[in-house]
């Protein structure tokens, strides 16, 4: 959104919770103070605005991919991400989205929550997402989805939980 990328990391303290809710398609309905503290707007400037404001251009597509895949099947999903401030600095979270629905049990909405990530998750995931992107400028997105699959196979304790690989690299 014409937002250029700074060297800049703002940091997440451990009693920072990050949290915004979306609906169906992404749009921000709701983000607490420290959401829209870090990210340098105004409640206003983000209420009803995609969440892909803060999204930054050095996230691989096929994470979104993977976030979007899991949500429309009605799964959580945690991934690390990588966002854009206002002012182009960054910050990197583990975020938890979830799937949220009414006592009838239809879709409510979607509720991530976000906290600060491992030294250990850094040093793993940073490499990954460079290495990502390379590969969906050159090969594409499929083959991408196919190297992170195989990644969280290797680091998930069973081969379907990619929640529990994600919890491994941040906990190790
Ligand atoms: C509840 C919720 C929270 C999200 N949080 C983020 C986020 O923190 N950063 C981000 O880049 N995308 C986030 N997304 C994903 C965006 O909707 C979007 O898919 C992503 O930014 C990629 O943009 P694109 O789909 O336009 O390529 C979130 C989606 C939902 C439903």
């Amino acid at each position: 959104m014409g937002i250029t990328p700074i060297n800049k990391e703002i940091e997440i303290r451990n009693i920072d919770i990050i949290v915004s809710r979306g609906d169906g398609e992404g749009n921000i309905t709701y983000a607490n103070p420290i959401f829209f503290k870090i990210a340098g707007y105004t409640q206003s400037e983000l209420i009803d605005q995609p969440h892909n404001i803060i999204r930054h251009p050095d996230m691989p597509k096929v994470i979104f991919k993977l976030l979007w895949d899991n949500l429309k099947a009605g799964k959580n999903i945690k991934v690390f991400v990588k966002n854009l401030c206002k002012d182009g600095s960054f910050y990197w979270v583990f975020a938890e989205v979830k799937v949220a629905t009414n006592p009838d049990g239809s879709f409510r909405n979607f509720v991530s929550t976000r906290k600060t990530m491992s030294k250990n998750a850094r040093d793993i995931i940073e490499p990954l997402y460079a290495n990502l992107i390379e590969i969906e400028n050159s090969d594409g997105i499929i083959i991408s989805q196919k190297i992170l699959e195989e990644f969280l196979a290797k680091n998930g304790d069973d081969l379907d939980s990619i929640n529990n690989a994600m919890v491994k690299i941040q906990n190790n």
